[in-house]
């Protein structure tokens, strides 16, 4: 079953065409990899999808509904959600009180998390891979079926990376499907059943992470800058 479609999306900043076309779909349950050299679009696609930015053209239907132009909060309350950037205000507050903000019948999810016991630590007194799942815990708090994750790997140290896999299986475990951007493609093959190539604003192909990695027009692209 697809949750989600990304269909004839175009985003054009000015002049530039940051994507040109893309169509995708995620199936529901599944862990869908999305890898492509530094400014092929990755960013702008969950923009895009996540409502923070309006495509020029094109439309995203999530569960059989066209959620294109739906302001970010309504697309939260859908059941898709980006992972939360841990911005000053979050930082300010308690690890409770940013689950409370998010959502008040959260406690089970921060429990899961491993911040029960960190629950009165200001985030932003948290160590750099403690933040990351705090911004990953969050977003699983608006009790989502479907969690974007914009490079979470990166500026972890192995040790919070691991912790991160696991947090990657348990939210799959809970039927949570997952679009992961990721620049570290080892990390991202661990938990990735399915990866899209993004270059250009296009997508270069698509196909298991052995197939995509092993593609001469995937190392065309990293390589040919
Ligand atoms: N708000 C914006 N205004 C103007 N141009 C933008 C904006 N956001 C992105 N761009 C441009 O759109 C293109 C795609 O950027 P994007 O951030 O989506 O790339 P990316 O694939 O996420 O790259 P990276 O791997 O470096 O994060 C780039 O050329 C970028 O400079
Ligand atoms: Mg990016």
């Amino acid at each position: 079953m697809i949750i989600m479609e990304v269909e004839n999306v175009t985003k054009k900043f000015g002049e530039l065409v940051a994507l040109d076309n893309v169509n995708l779909k995620v199936k529901k349950g599944e862990i869908l990899g999305i890898i492509g050299p530094n400014g092929a679009g990755k960013t702008t696609l969950f923009n895009v999808i996540s409502g923070e930015m309006r495509p020029t053209s094109g439309k995203i239907i999530f569960n059989g509904r066209d959620i294109t132009g739906l302001r970010p909060s309504k697309i939260v309350s859908l059941g898709l959600v980006k992972t939360f950037q841990i911005m000053r205000v979050f930082k300010d507050m308690s690890v409770l009180e940013n689950f409370i903000t998010v959502n008040p019948d959260s406690m089970e999810v921060m429990k899961e998390f491993g911040f029960w016991d960190k629950r009165d630590i200001r985030a932003g007194d948290l160590p750099q891979g403690e933040l990351r799942k705090l911004g990953i815990g969050l977003a699983v708090a608006t009790k989502p079926r479907v969690v974007l994750l914009d490079e979470p790997f990166s500026g972890l140290s192995p040790r919070e990376s691991l912790e991160l896999h696991r947090v990657i299986e348990r939210l799959r475990e809970f039927g949570i499907t997952m679009v992961i951007i990721e620049h570290k493609l080892r990390e991202l093959f661990n938990n990735a059943e399915r990866v899209i190539c993004l270059n250009a604003g296009t997508v270069l192909c698509e196909g298991t992470p052995e197939e995509v990695v092993n593609d001469p027009r995937v190392i065309e692209a990293y390589i040919g800058g």
